[in-house]
Parts: C-alpha cells; sequence; structure tokens
C-alpha cells in the first residue's frame, strides 16, 4: 500500500506492506529510509509516545492499521522535532502547572471500591487532546484537558484536604476557556472525557463563589462571596 508522510515541509510517498502504522513505519525505516523520525515504546497503546495525525485526526500508530493512501503527519500544537516526532515537554508541563496532584492528603481511610475516578488514572499522556484542541491551539497557555481531567481526579478526590486552592487555580487560562468542543473526548485512546471533567470543575467552581467570567463582564453578577451557588 502507499503510505503519504509528511516530512518538513514537503510530503512523501512509499510503497509499504505491514498491519499497523507503526509496522509500516519500521518497514519505511529499515528498508528504504533510516532517517525517518517517529517515537514508539510499548507498541500495545499502553506508553502513549507513538501518537501522531492520520488524515486528520490523532491515532497511536502502533494500534491504527491503515488501509492504504493515508496521509501521516506530526501531532498538531507542539513544535516539531523531526519528521513525526514532536516536543511534548510544553504540554506535559500542565500537570505541575495545573497542580494536578493530591496535596498534604487528609488521614482519612478508603474503600478501595469507593474510588471512583480511576478512568483519569489511564491517560498515557499522548498528547492527542492537546493536538486536538482548538483552544490550546491559539492559547499556548491553556491548560488544556488532560491537566485539566486529571484536577478533576483530585479535586473529587476524598484524600484531598485542600480542593479549593486547586480550583482556584485552574480559573485563569483554565476551565472557563474551554469551549466544550468535545474534540478531547473523540480522539482519546483511553476513552477519558475531558470535556465532561471541565463541566464537573465548573459545577465545583460554582460552588466555591465562581462564575463564567464571559455572563459577569455582561454584568449577570460578580462572585458570591465565598457562598454556596447550589
Ligand atoms: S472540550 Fe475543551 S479541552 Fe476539549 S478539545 Fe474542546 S476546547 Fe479543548
Ligand atoms: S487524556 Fe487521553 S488523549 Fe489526552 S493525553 Fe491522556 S490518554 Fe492521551
Ligand atoms: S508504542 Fe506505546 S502507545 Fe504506541
Amino acid at each position: 500500500m502507499i503510505l503519504n508522510i509528511k516530512r518538513d515541509a514537503s510530503v512523501e510517498s512509499f510503497e509499504v506492506s505491514g498491519s499497523t502504522l507503526l509496522d509500516l513505519l519500521d518497514n519505511i525505516k529499515h528498508t528504504k529510509d533510516p532517517s525517518l523520525a517517529y517515537s514508539s515504546g510499548c507498541r500495545s497503546g499502553v506508553c502513549g509516545s507513538c501518537a501522531m495525525v492520520v488524515d486528520g485526526v490523532e491515532v497511536l500508530a502502533c494500534s491504527f492499521k491503515p488501509s492504504g493512501g493515508e496521509l501521516v503527519e506530526p501531532l498538531r500544537n507542539s513544535p516539531i522535532i523531526r519528521d513525526l516526532v514532536v516536543d511534548m515537554s510544553k504540554a506535559l508541563e500542565f500537570n505541575a502547572k495545573a497542580k494536578a496532584y493530591l496535596n498534604e492528603p487528609n488521614a482519612i481511610k478508603i474503600d478501595p471500591a469507593s474510588v471512583i475516578n480511576e478512568l483519569q488514572s489511564s491517560c498515557i499522556l499522548c498528547a492527542s487532546c492537546y493536538s486536538v484542541c482548538p483552544v490550546y491551539a491559539i492559547n499556548g497557555e491553556f491548560l488544556g484537558p488532560f491537566a485539566l481531567t486529571r484536577v478533576w481526579k483530585y479535586v473529587s478526590d476524598k484524600r484531598e484536604s485542600d480542593p479549593k486552592s486547586k480550583i482556584d487555580n485552574i480559573q485563569q487560562n483554565g476551565i472557563w476557556d474551554c469551549t466544550l468542543c468535545n474534540a478531547c473526548t473523540l480522539v482519546c485512546p483511553q476513552g477519558i472525557s475531558s470535556k465532561a471533567d471541565i463541566e464537573k470543575l465548573r459545577a465545583k467552581s460554582s460552588q466555591y463563589g465562581y462564575m463564567d467570567p464571559n455572563f459577569s463582564s455582561f454584568g449577570f453578577g460578580g462572585g458570591f462571596d465565598g457562598g454556596t451557588f447550589f
């Protein structure tokens, strides 16, 4: 089959065979062009290092099976290092910036069966959601999908002793900037809905007196003095 690969400003076409996209890239590298650059690791959808864009959609190369004629491009919204390799470090730094971790934990015993937000822990940091996010594309300071989804995990964790500090931290360049377009959910290989988690963070923010600044700028109010909204 033919595979078209974006390399710098040009597109190169290769005749190759294989099952997954990663097989095809390996085939090209081993038999046609050893200079082709791409990232991979586990080959089983676990490490998140092989995310790329095929015909405009983010996929994991190790699980996507091309049928021929596809255009393969690097992830969007991150600097390209070479060919299909991008520098994800800025997107990954947002986990720390968003304080997506547990503060000093409450000394309480948790029944393992009651830990309800384990899905967010299955994020493999592939950065596909940052690649597809239209807000991150125009605002490089937007905390973005996977960092915000992790904030929800810890805000909703009963062991978190100071959830308000986490809510305070995501008001600027955070939950209110998201357009709720759901694109991040559609491309996530782990079935995580950052959009749904951002909506929950908005509801939680309302309980702490915050409101959508787009409404407050129209004169619909200016906070609730720390009280409970509903
Ligand atoms: S729902 Fe929000 S975070 Fe997800 S892609 Fe759309 S704008 Fe970005
Ligand atoms: S939330 Fe999903 S798409 Fe985003 S980095 Fe994690 S696994 Fe990848
Ligand atoms: S190589 Fe690890 S997710 Fe594809």
